[in-house]
């Protein structure tokens, strides 16, 4: 299967899931994450607000902020590029944006890519080499190619979007780990 083939597969598979399939793993997910060391040491976060049956990582947002560590939410800038950019409420600081998907306002000032300690990164599917399949867009690769090198990298994903291979290019940036509802693998 190509990218694309694969990357409709795997979308009609999670579009399947219930709402309480929905809630149930992203619930065990969110609650992995904040187990993590990596994710505790951590002072700015970049996650995402989820789109569709993506993994609900809202209350794990609104944890990150009560802990007192820095949020951080793509912003769409482009057709290639997105800008991570710092919210202090869930409420107020975003507006719909591409793809309808909520972002931070405008107003709202990016920070420096090289800053993040710990990015929690969507997705289509994902592979035990660190491989990640997106939309089609590149988003992630280019904005994961301006992080530091200690910039630490998450996938978030359900189990049935992991595979022991998935197609990669050279512009691919590998992830350094993946979460799921059955286990964390570090690569
Ligand atoms: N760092 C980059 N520099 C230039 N083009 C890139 C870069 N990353 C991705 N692209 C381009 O973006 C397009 C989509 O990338 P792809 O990896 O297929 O998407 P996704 O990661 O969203 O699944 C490809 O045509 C690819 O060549
Ligand atoms: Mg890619």
């Amino acid at each position: 299967m190509d990218k694309s083939a694969f990357r409709k597969f795997i979308s009609d598979k999670r579009n399947k899931l219930s709402e309480e399939q929905v809630q149930g793993a992203s619930s065990i997910i969110s609650e992995r994450i904040k187990k993590l060391p990596v994710f505790n040491n951590s002072r700015l976060i970049l996650s995402y607000m989820p789109y569709g049956n993506e993994v609900n990582v809202l209350p794990l947002n609104k944890f990150i902020l009560e802990q007192g560590k820095e949020l951080c939410i793509p912003r769409v800038i482009s057709k290639t590029h997105m800008d991570a950019v710092k919210i202090k409420n869930m409420e107020e600081n975003l507006v719909e944006g591409h793809f309808g998907i909520l972002e931070p306002a405008s107003s709202l000032n990016p920070v420096n890519a090289e800053e993040i300690d710990l990015v929690l990164v969507p997705g289509l599917a994902f592979d035990l080499q660190g491989n990640r399949l997106g939309h089609g867009k590149g988003y992630y690769d280019r904005f994961l190619a301006n992080c530091s090198e200690k910039t630490f990298t998450i996938g978030v994903a359900y189990d049935l979007q992991v595979f022991d291979n998935i197609p990669h290019s050279p512009h691919d940036v590998k992830l350094k780990a993946l979460v799921t509802e059955s286990g964390y693998y570090i690569f």
